[in-house]
């Protein structure tokens, strides 16, 4: 379950924000939990949870290693602040930053080799889903995006993001959710086989809420959930993640 908080807080905010997020959540054992701040946010951050069963990790990372790429923020920087994961190729960075799919594969690939988890993202736009093209849009990016990741491909967490449901309080239906959730795996399994695709953990994200993520946590291929607006109250992110109670 994880929070993205976008260009939302300060350092101060957001550092109460997570130690609220780790009181509300420290009985949950039944998935993973991990907030991702704005980068400057993230050493405020640290300083809270390390040492909580809550995880962190960034909203973007560079596909290069280092050097003069002026704004950019790299894999080593990230892990010296104690991430554990990094989103990559979020719609907003791929409509707002003209990110490609095969860009999207280089940032999973230069994560992957830094020891960082990639949340990799996946997702139709409104135009795409009218026009019948969902699935094809999703399996273009979910091939691009895994190519040749060797062994890596364990640590790879995807998340399905319909973009025409990202903050706009439009959530998929659970069975649309599902639709596409099985034929990712399926997609994933003819790239890497069956015992990946089986274990590979298949994030839905967009308006997700406390009170529709017990329905769509019930379908077979949707393993948990990238959550942004309802991510920024921890009443509403912990409502989520402790969404059996
Ligand atoms: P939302 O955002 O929950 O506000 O729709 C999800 C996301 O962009 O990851």
């Amino acid at each position: 379950m994880a929070g993205n908080w976008k260009m939302h807080l300060d350092a101060a905010s957001a550092a109460a924000l997570a130690r609220e997020v780790a009181n509300r959540v420290s009985r949950a054992h039944h998935c993973d939990v991990a907030v991702m701040p704005a980068h400057p946010l993230l050493p405020a951050v640290a300083r809270v949870l390390d040492g909580s069963s809550v995880g962190y990790g960034s909203q973007d990372i560079s596909a290069e290693e280092e050097g003069a790429f002026t704004g950019e923020v790299s894999a080593r920087m990230l892990l010296s602040l104690g991430c554990t994961y990094t989103l990559v190729g979020h719609s907003e960075r791929r409509e707002n930053h003209l990110e490609t799919d095969s860009l999207v594969h280089l940032k999973t690939a230069r994560a992957l080799q830094a020891g960082l988890i990639p949340v990799v993202c996946v997702g139709e736009k409104l135009a795409e889903r009218e026009a019948g093209q969902t699935l094809h849009r999703v399996e273009t990016q979910v091939t691009t995006a895994l190519k040749d990741l060797g062994d890596g491909i364990s640590r790879v967490v995807l998340a399905y993001e319909p973009v025409w449901a990202i903050g706009t309080g439009l959530t998929a239906t659970p069975a649309q959710a599902e639709e596409v959730h099985e034929f990712i795996r399926s997609v994933v399994g003819s790239l890497y086989g069956a015992a990946v695709a089986d274990g590979m953990r298949i994030l839905y994200g967009g308006s997700v809420k406390p009170d529709n993520a017990a329905t769509l946590m019930a379908e077979k291929d949707v393993d948990g959930a990238l959550v942004g607006g309802a991510s920024l109250t921890a009443e509403s992110f912990a409502g989520i993640v402790n969404y059996g109670d």
